[in-house]
Order: C-alpha cells, then structure tokens, then sequence
C-alpha cells in the first residue's frame, strides 16, 4: 500500500509482524517534513517549530484506521480504554470517537470505558531512567475486561496492569520510535513509525509546551532553547 502522493517520498507502508496487520506507516530518517508555510498553527509557535512532520488530518485518517482494527480484534468484549496521560490524551481521544462511530454504524453494543493513568519521564527532550505513575493505581476495573492501552511508555504499565488480570490486552500507540537497541515489545497497533527524534504537537509536549498544537511537529532549536528548563 502506497499513502498519497504528497507524501510518497516520505513514508511508505510495511506489513506487518506476526498479527498479518501492517506496522504502521514508516517514516523515514530523511524525511524533512512540510514547510510550516502549507499549514496554518498557532502563531505563537511561529519560530518555535521547524516543520510539520505529521499533518493533523493524516493523523486522524490513520486513528480511524486503527480503530477498525482494534474493533476486529476486540469482537463482542466490552473494553476498558486506559489513557495515558498527558501526551496520550489526544489520540485516546480521537481513538474513542472512531471506535464510537464504527460501534454505532455497524449496530454493535460494546461498553467503553475510559481510565486515565499518568506517566512522566522525560525532562526537557532527554528521557530520564525514573518512570513516574502518577494518578489512579487502582486498575481493578480492568479485571476480565479488554484494554486498550494508549500512549508512548508502555512497558512499565504492561506488568502493572496485567496483575489486574484482565481478558486480553492490547497497546496502540501512535508513534513509534526507531532506536537500534529496542527493548520490551511493539504496541499491537502503530499509527507512524518515525525516526528517533523529538516531536512535539498533538499533546506530545517539550517541558508542557505544544500541547495546543494540532500537527506533529519538529520542535526548533529557539524553541528548545525558549521552553527549556
Ligand atoms: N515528544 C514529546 N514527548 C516525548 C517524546 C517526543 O518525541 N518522546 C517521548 N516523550
Ligand atoms: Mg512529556
């Protein structure tokens, strides 16, 4: 599969690992991005961003995609979304809605329900080795229900979470990171796969700031300079 032509030299589709579903949509290491010229964002942002890396309508074409998958695994299971926060809460959101809109237009009943959990590790675009939870502890919702888990830093979660000994569970995150020396698993539904680089729009922050921008974006040097701590 091939995505549209504007940016065809920039990603292309891989299939996918065991599931037969595909990896998500591979962005390669040159790929610049858009010129901040082709959208429109907010201009306070103006110097702070480089390009636009992930436009926010193709983010939400390919959620809506994820969704469909998720609904085919899940079949009949009602469903306990856990969000992670803070830089998760958009995609869960989104996510929510189209697996909404697909229950409603296919006649099917499933019970969603949405928990919020919150993780931090990163302090500036540097991730730290501490891993903090911070919020609701008490998963015990998740037992015998299907989760599905959003949001970047999964593996901590993974081990808490399945203490709560739920039916299934499954992690959709939007971005993945290429990194060569990769541990723990993959999240069973990838929206991108992107370089190892730091982005930030769509809820994805730099020390809070950019969670009101709507595309994926590379942050500038002045930004990193203006918003740093
Ligand atoms: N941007 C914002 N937050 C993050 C990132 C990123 O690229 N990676 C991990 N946390
Ligand atoms: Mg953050």
């Amino acid at each position: 599969m091939r995505v549209n032509s504007s940016s065809d030299r920039a990603s292309e589709c891989v299939p996918s690992r065991a599931t037969g579903m595909e990896g998500g949509i591979v962005i390669k290491d040159d790929w610049p991005g858009y010129s901040l010229e082709l959208f429109t964002y907010p201009e306070h942002y103006r110097e702070d961003i480089e390009s636009v890396y992930i436009p926010h309508g193709v983010i939400m074409d390919r959620t809506e995609r994820l969704a469909r998958h998720i609904m085919d695994d899940i079949g009949d299971h009602d469903m306990v979304v856990l969000c992670v926060l803070k830089g998760g809460y958009k995609f869960c959101s989104d996510l929510v809605e189209f697996i909404k809109v697909q229950c409603r237009n296919s006649n099917k009943h499933l019970e969603t329900r949405v928990e919020f959990i919150r993780l931090k590790s990163y302090l500036n675009d540097q991730s730290t080795e501490d891993l903090h939870i911070i919020g609701s502890q008490d998963l015990s919702v998740l037992r015998g229900k299907a989760i599905v888990d959003t949001g970047k830093t999964m593996k901590a979660l993974l081990k808490h979470v399945e203490a709560f000994e739920p039916k299934m569970v499954k992690v959709a995150g939007l971005l993945v990171k290429r990194v060569s020396n990769v541990v723990g698993s993959l999240p069973d539904y990838v929206g991108f796969e992107i370089p190892n680089r730091f982005v930030v729009g769509y809820a994805l922050d730099y020390n809070e700031y950019f969670r009101d921008l709507n595309h994926i974006c590379v942050i500038s040097e002045i930004g990193k300079v203006k918003y740093k701590i």
